[in-house]
């Protein structure tokens, strides 16, 4: 599989004068003791007001039970419920307290939300960022405040946090490739001709920005899948439909839709619906989650494809807390591997889906 998300920067923190160990002063050196020692006591006040690229990523000490933080980005969809869900039931299988707050789509409450575990005095965040750029300070105030942080199923834009410097990693899904997998199903469905209307998720996400990506990489080699238009719906279902509704009056010889998630997709169906026209026929879909109406979508035809993006955190979230609670050295990106459902397997899958 092809690891595109991160983009690591070659600077390296420079060494903070606290690692750097005793002083060793050559025989030769005529350095007296208070002048040592005066050198001493500025490399130390240097250290106290390092910055914060400058500090170690903070530690998470072994013990039996943690007080651990869950910042979510908001609740409205059934992603967004699957997710808490599982770890909510994670942290009382562990025992663990959880901190639990929900954003409810402002990234500003989402930063003043860490903030308020910080104060809280949580051992370690579980943060999943709504925005790339807008929650780097929730990332930076608790690498200050030597609490770690692990991002969970979105990123922060890597030019400016990374991963085994400024946080632990970042667990989830290959979005770029999620984006390639929807646009080689269209490819095949359509036989590599179709205009697309894009509904893009929350405008500046990682998960927008690179299924985005992924898509717009995979048509690039097919000239005739176009995309016509494109439109952030914020990954919400009813702006899908009211965007997709615009984009299809203005666009009337569209023939397909790729939504960044299933809920915009859901959205979609109902607009070609109410456009008069067949969704799965007129106009074929696309999306990415695996939700439980996306899946009936594709089994009653109304939907081509879904692939995966599983909100089933839990497990792995702790147990990679728990690994690096034990000094391991953590991957910067621990993968989540995404299913793909079709009409080849989409019915027996709704049983166990959320
Ligand atoms: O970050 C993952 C995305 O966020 C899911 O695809 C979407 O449904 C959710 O809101």
């Amino acid at each position: 599989m092809e690891q595109s998300r991160f983009r690591y920067g070659s600077a390296k923190p420079k060494k903070n004068p606290r690692q750097m160990g005793p002083i060793k002063l050559p025989k030769e050196n005529k350095m007296n003791r208070r002048s040592f020692l005066l050198l001493s006591a500025g490399l130390t006040s240097l250290a106290v007001a390092a910055p914060s690229w400058a500090q170690e990523l903070p530690k998470l000490k072994q013990k039996d039970k943690y007080k651990v933080g869950f910042a979510q980005t908001e609740s409205n969809n059934p992603w967004r419920i699957a997710q808490t869900e599982s770890m909510k039931a994670q942290a009382q299988k562990e025992g663990w307290q959880l901190v639990y707050t929900d954003a409810a789509g402002s990234a500003a409450k989402q930063v003043a939300d860490v903030n308020s575990m910080i104060a809280q005095g949580v051992d370690l965040i579980f943060l999943a960022p709504r925005e790339e750029k807008p929650l780097i300070p929730a990332v930076m105030n608790a690498k200050k405040a030597g609490i770690p942080v692990i991002l969970l199923d979105r990123s922060v834009d890597p030019n400016l946090a990374k991963p085994g410097v400024d946080y632990v990693t970042f667990i989830g899904s290959d979005f770029v490739q999620e984006g390639k997998r929807a646009a080689e199903a269209l490819d095949k469905a359509v036989g590599g001709k179709a205009k697309i209307i894009q509904l893009e998720g929350t405008t500046g996400s990682s998960p927008a920005n690179d299924r985005a990506k992924g898509f717009k990489e995979y048509i690039k080699d097919h000239p005739d899948m176009q995309i016509v238009a494109s439109q952030s719906g914020d990954f919400v279902r009813d702006k899908g439909r009211q965007v997709a509704e615009t984009l299809l009056q203005a666009h009337p010889d569209a023939t397909a839709i790729y939504a960044h998630n299933d809920e915009m997709a859901i959205g979609a169906i109902a607009a070609v619906e109410a456009a008069g026209k067949k969704p799965g026929k007129d106009i074929i879909i696309v999306s990415i989650d695996g939700e439980r109406d996306a899946l009936r979508a594709v089994a009653d035809g109304k939907m081509l494809a879904t692939v995966e993006c599983n909100p089933k955190f839990g497990p792995k979230a702790f147990e990679t807390a728990k690994r690096y609670a034990m000094g391991e050295k953590i991957e910067p990106w621990v993968i989540n591997p995404d299913r793909f459902f079709d009409a080849s397997n989409a019915k027996d899958m709704i049983a166990d889906s959320y």
